[in-house]
């Protein structure tokens, strides 16, 4: 089989499980892919910190060696942050580079110059683990669900808020013990803030509006109340009247009005999504066709967030392999091996 060489940006708790998943996905590859995958170049900071799970021999911190490495035809940007996180996804796509990025951040003020800069390349730029950690909710919304006319996204889209509020309401922790397992856990943001605030549920929700509704949303336009005036009183309050307090982020297209927000809400205890607890995230879609739809999993995490990441990472090596557009059901899948059911 032919390799297929990926050049990993930022080594830290997502970074460290995409190299771990990639490496635990190795035999499958060619059967997933057509070919073999390999993670040869990760950029680091700093070369002298040891990485658990990542061999020091392929760490690096030249920039310029992976973007003029003709080998490397993916890059995964994990560094998050907007510069040189920005310039960097650019000069990928310049250069002829397939990029995949959870980075929120950048795409919630970015995005639609990245993804000129991809259309203009022809080159792909995917970024499923941006929101919503594990849960498939891009590619839904990009392409199964592209027969509605979609006229809300509303949902719990972060992880580190969901998980404090969950243990203040059921266990009656209170806030900064919550926020310190949170980041023990791997799930919040370097700089908390942007967690406990709501910028990080806001960039999300300026995301998934733009591909909703087929709009440039970018974090400005974001109305943004975090969590970090609620009290257990609040809490306690909801609790005895039969509510739940969640960070919800909702985006609404109606009538040619647009609003996307996030704020912390009382929701009924009975709703769904008053009973998606701990790091778990979930965004309801309502859609012409579909009416509504409903996705749900781990927002956060090492592995859940690689999940999503490695799916990306295994669709655009298929786009390549097969010059095609990856889906199943596509002629070009003829070529790829299916094992007989029990092997
Ligand atoms: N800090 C984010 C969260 C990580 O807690 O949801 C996943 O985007």
């Amino acid at each position: 089989y032919k390799e297929i060489k990926v050049a990993l940006l930022g080594a830290g708790t997502v970074g460290g499980g995409v190299y771990k998943l990639v490496e635990r996905r190795t035999a499958e590859m060619p059967d997933k892919v057509g070919a073999e995958l390999k993670i040869t170049k990760v950029l680091v900071k700093n070369l002298q910190k040891k990485r658990e799970g990542i061999p020091s021999e392929v760490l690096t911190d030249d920039w310029e060696g992976i973007i003029h490495d003709p080998e490397i035809s993916i890059v995964i940007e994990l560094m998050g942050g907007v510069e040189p996180a920005r310039t960097y996804i650019l000069q990928a796509l310049e250069a002829g580079k397939n990029v995949v990025t959870a980075n929120k951040d950048l795409l919630a003020e970015h995005g639609q110059e990245l993804m000129e800069a991809a259309e203009r390349n022809h080159r792909d730029l995917c970024f499923e683990a941006a929101v919503g950690g594990g849960i498939p909710i891009i590619r839904p919304l990009k392409e199964c669900l592209a027969g509605n006319e979609i006229t809300e996204v509303m949902g719990i889209v972060n992880g580190t808020t969901n998980y404090i509020l969950t243990k203040m309401t059921q266990e009656g922790w209170d806030f900064d013990d919550a926020l310190k397992e949170a980041q023990r856990l791997g799930f919040a943001e370097a700089d908390p803030t942007a967690d406990v605030e709501g910028l990080d549920a806001g960039r999300k929700m300026a995301i998934l509006a733009s591909i909703a509704f087929h709009s440039r949303v970018t974090f400005k336009d974001v109305d943004v109340k975090g969590i970090t005036k609620i009290t257990a009183k609040d809490i306690q309050y909801a609790k005895e009247f039969g509510y739940t307090l969640k960070l919800l982020g909702v985006a609404r297209n109606e009538e040619g009005k647009m609003e996307v927000g996030v704020s912390p809400m009382m929701i009924p205890s009975t709703h769904p999504l008053a009973n998606v607890n701990d790091s778990f995230n979930a965004v309801f879609v309502h859609g012409d066709a579909v009416d509504d739809a409903m996705f749900q999993g781990r927002g956060a995490g090492e592995f859940p967030t690689a999940s999503a990441v490695v799916g990306d990472l295994i669709s655009v090596a298929r786009d390549m392999q097969y010059d095609c557009c990856g889906r199943i059901g596509c002629s070009c899948y003829k070529n790829l091996s299916m094992k007989p059911a029990g092997e």
